[in-house]
């Protein structure tokens, strides 16, 4: 290393150890889709930084400043500026970046993003900035200044800015690092690809000092007529007023904030319909307080368990569900568009089904939000899945803080009925006590849903048994099974008996099989279309004899990538139990259950 750089790093070390700690904390202010907002979308510069020497020293330590110093702040003159974000290439945001450029493909690590923008900032007023997703940990610097970092790559967060702002040019610098970590949520290992980037919405958001930063509304379950909940002002004091109107309902009310700035609501609607995948009436709901207003467009429903019956407003329902990933129809990649979403949950209504598991992580919020007008509910997943670090209090606390944006970001969407707090996990008493945990915090920030999670079941013989004692701390059990696939033959599934231990709901959340589009063969030929629909006829006859089923979501509506499907010419990359290809072409087993739905012939073992 030449002795000018010794120097450098040497002077760098000097200067700070660490580096600059963030500004503030991640925030999260809710239904920020209805606030105006200043987007950030578009092309930015990056520079790919396997090595992170943007951040570190050629000895690790940490560079003061955190990243590379920006052009214009260099006026030291030590030594050769290695880096240009003018110069460099661009990458459009949102979007993962391993399928904008074929030298990204297989990128996992650091990567920095800048661009300019401009800002007029007003007196009175607080800036955030707000970050859709970013995958997995992020850094954001605004005008040389570190604000915040953020680590889970699925939930929004928002970062104050209003310190650092200034009239004109300002510069943000986000260092974004997709490196898979043991003590991640998720950890090392998932069957889908590693999408790095910032892949959701980016803006700029101004509100009035005095502003609404959460609020929750919802129909009670004790009488289903009275719409309760409250909304929160940021930087008020007691006896503050906020304003509730729905129009349509002939709601106008004051509430008045208590110390804590929270507002308790409840009105009794005249006239109210009630949300349901037939009738997905959204309602408009105007929150104003001071200078603030927030709109939202929202549906009213009741739901909850009756002994092994899932009640939505009240009565009985049968989940016709599929599971869904968030890859993008036609260009793959991580989904975000509205285009993506009216695709998948176009196809989602075109096989009959009311309902979707959004696999294996909070999907982007158009999803919800389309969810909400076409009438499809929703199981949202946290990505607490396969064999996390358990015994670790820090890994719990990040799955905390993905739950908790998770349901800030959705709790006004009334097509999401259950909160997923994981999947196919180990069943070890570590593990118990800690879902065990983040299931009653889920219960906890919302009472007014239910909690599940997907569970692995054991075999004996033809018996498949769910006795996993985390059942005990859910709502609804799900299930994954894979007869036909990866175990036994189509043909053994109807032959199976089901011994559960709860007297609970079970949705059978997973099965299936891979086939490859436009592959033909016999019902016994593995990845052709007639396998995969072999299983799904026998699954079907095997469904009908659990009394207890109150719900489905084979896996699953599309093929999707992931890294460990590799067979050339049948998967490359993708894995193929999608009754979807990308291209769009619907595979035969796309019909046998199109048909099971359209005719309604499942769920009818009572
Ligand atoms: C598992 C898992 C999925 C995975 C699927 C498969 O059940 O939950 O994430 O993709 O099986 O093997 O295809």
């Amino acid at each position: 290393m030449n002795p000018a750089r010794a120097s450098i790093a040497a002077t760098l070390f000097a200067l700070s150890a660490a580096i600059a700690p963030a500004q503030s904390a991640p925030t999260l202010l809710v239904d920020i889709d209805h606030r105006a907002a200043a987007s950030l979308d578009g092309d930015w510069h990056y520079i790919v930084d396997p090595y992170a020497s943007g951040l570190y020293s050629f000895h690790r330590e940490i560079k003061p400043n955190g990243y590379f110093q920006d052009l214009d702040t260099n006026s030291a003159g030590n030594g050769p500026v290695e880096y240009n974000f003018n110069k460099s290439p661009t990458l459009k945001v949102p979007g993962d970046w391993n399928t904008q450029t074929p030298r990204l493909y297989y990128y996992e690590g650091p990567l920095w993003y800048e661009r300019k923008f401009e800002a007029a900032p007003k007196p009175g007023t607080r800036t955030f900035f707000h970050i859709g997703a970013a995958n997995y940990r992020a850094k954001l610097w605004v005008n040389g200044q570190h604000i915040c970092d953020h680590e889970g790559g699925f939930t929004p967060f928002d970062c104050e800015v209003t310190a650092v702002l200034k009239p004109g040019q300002n510069s943000a610098v986000i260092n974004v690092d997709n490196t898979r970590i043991e003590d991640g949520v998720p950890t090392l290992n998932t069957d889908w690809w590693n999408y790095g980037g910032l892949t959701r919405d980016l803006s700029l958001v101004t509100v009035p000092e005095t502003f609404i930063d959460d609020f929750d509304l919802h129909l009670s379950r004790k009488d289903h007529k009275t719409i309760e909940g409250y909304a929160h002002l940021e930087g008020a004091a007691a006896g503050a007023t906020v304003h509730l109107a729905i129009p349509e309902l002939s709601i106008n009310l004051d509430a008045k904030t208590d110390a804590t700035g929270r507002a308790a609501i409840s009105a009794v609607p005249q006239g109210l319909k009630a949300w349901a995948p037939e009738t997905p009436k959204l309602y408009k709901v105007v929150l104003s307080s001071g200078a603030d207003t927030l709109t939202d467009e929202m549906g009213f429903r009741t739901i909850e368990v009756a002994g092994n019956e899932i009640l939505l407003n009240g009565k009985p329902i049968f989940l016709h569900g599929i599971c869904i990933h968030a890859e993008a129809p036609y260009r793959t990649g991580r989904a975000y568009s509205e285009e993506d979403v009216t695709t998948l949950l176009g196809w989602t209504k075109e096989l009959g089904a009311n309902f979707v598991r959004l696999a294996h992580y909070p999907h982007d919020e158009r999803m919800t939000r389309a969810a909400d007008r076409m009438g499809i509910l929703v199981w949202s997943e946290i990505p607490t899945y396969w064999a996390l670090h358990f015994e670790d209090p820090a890994v719990l606390a990040k799955a905390q803080q993905q739950l908790h944006e998770e349901q800030r970001r959705d709790r006004d969407k009334a097509s999401v009925i259950l909160w997923s707090v994981a999947n196919e996990t180990p069943n070890t008493p570590t593990r118990t006590v800690f879902l065990t945990t983040l299931a009653n915090s889920a219960r906890e920030y919302d009472p007014t849903r239910l909690v599940t999670a997907a569970l692995l079941v054991r075999g004996e013989g033809h018996a498949k048994i769910v006795d996993d004692p985390l059942g005990s701390a859910l709502d609804v059990i799900g299930t994954n099974e894979y007869i036909g696939w990866y175990e036994k033959t189509p043909e053994d599934a109807p032959n199976t008996t089901w011994k559960i231990a709860y007297d609970k709901p079970l949705i059978m959340s997973e099965f299936g099989g891979a086939a490859r589009a436009g592959l033909h063969g016999g019902d016994h030929d593995r990845w052709t279309e007639e396998y995969q629909a072999n299983i799904f006829r026998n699954q079907l006859i095997m469904l009908n004899k659990i009394p207890q089923l109150r719900g489905m979501t084979p896996w699953l509506l599309m093929d999707f990538r992931s890294p460990s499907r590799v067979l050339p010419g049948i998967q490359d990359d993708f894995n193929r139990k999608g009754l979807i290809a990308p291209d769009g072409t619907k595979k035969a087993a796309f019909y046998i259950l199109q048909k099971a739905y359209k005719e309604d012939t499942v769920g009818k073992a009572n």
